[in-house]
């Protein structure tokens, strides 16, 4: 059983907090409308709610947010998340999905690393599957692959349990080192870079890979984005 926190209460909040709470793990929900969080914990039934600025009370704490707020979000805790394992489930892309918004030469979950206190690691997750196919765990019938990456080896693995609770599958995509996937949008993550310290080895993954290493120019990025939800087919796991 992991504790998380979960930072936001939108769709990837939500979606996240039920799996979690189904799987056995403590949830706590910090909203910036204290009446949003108590109505979402309600929803769920057994979450509770935290209060913006202090210390979560979760070892892990999920920033479901917007990219565009997650820096400031976690400048703004600052020590409080001393220790804490952070998942960065944002995918730091232009509104139009062509590009993205990180600055050349870093990525979101490196931005977002910057930010946070040291003592503190950052685990990217969970950032290219769609919020329903989280909520629902599983696709035709068949439970999902979530692809992880991050430097620290037992913060991943702290994840890899969470994700394992949820009726799911972690992926190790490696370490931050390997840039590749942290700047790609998510309908083309493991392809257009080379290969991963640790390359997902499942049918789905190497799929799902070979079908997008021609993803190059922005009219496709953009058009496999519209599709991003039909092919989340392509995560669910193949024994
Ligand atoms: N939706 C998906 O299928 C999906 C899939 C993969 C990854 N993601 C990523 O997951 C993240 C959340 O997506 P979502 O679909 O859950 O978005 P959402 O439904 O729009 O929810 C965003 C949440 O972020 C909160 N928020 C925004 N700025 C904030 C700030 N400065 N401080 C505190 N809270 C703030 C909002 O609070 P208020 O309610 O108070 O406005 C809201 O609860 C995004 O980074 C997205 O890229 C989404």
């Amino acid at each position: 059983m992991s504790s998380i926190s979960i930072i936001g209460v939108g769709n990837m909040a939500s979606a996240l907090a039920g799996r979690a709470l189904a799987g056995g793990n403590t949830v706590e929900i910090i909203g910036r409308d204290p009446a949003k969080a108590k109505a979402l914990a309600a929803a769920l039934g057994g979450a509770t709610v935290g209060r913006v600025g202090t210390a979560p009370s979760g070892d892990i704490v999920i920033v479901a947010v917007p990219y565009a707020s997650a820096v400031a979000v976690v400048s703004e805790y600052g020590d409080a998340l001393h220790g804490k394992v952070i998942v960065d489930i944002t995918n730091p892309i232009t509104p139009d999905f062509t590009g993205f918004v990180t600055p050349d030469g870093s990525s979101g979950a490196q931005e977002i690393a910057k930010a946070a206190p040291a003592g503190a690691h950052v685990v990217k997750a969970f950032n290219t599957l769609p919020c329903d196919v989280l909520a629902a765990g599983s696709v035709d019938g068949r439970p999902v692959d979530v692809f992880i990456a991050g430097d620290d080896a037992q913060a991943k693995a702290r994840v890899s349990v969470f994700i394992e609770s949820l009726g799911m599958h972690p992926m190790d995509a490696g370490s931050c080192r390997w840039r590749g996937h942290w700047r790609t949008p998510p309908c083309c993550s493991w392809a257009s870079s080379p290969t991963p310290s640790s390359t997902p080895t499942s049918s789905s993954a190497s799929t799902f890979s070979a079908e997008h290493t021609r993803t190059t120019t922005k009219g496709q990025s953009h058009a496999r984005f519209s599709h991003w939800r039909n092919r989340a087919r392509r995560f669910a796991h193949h024994p």
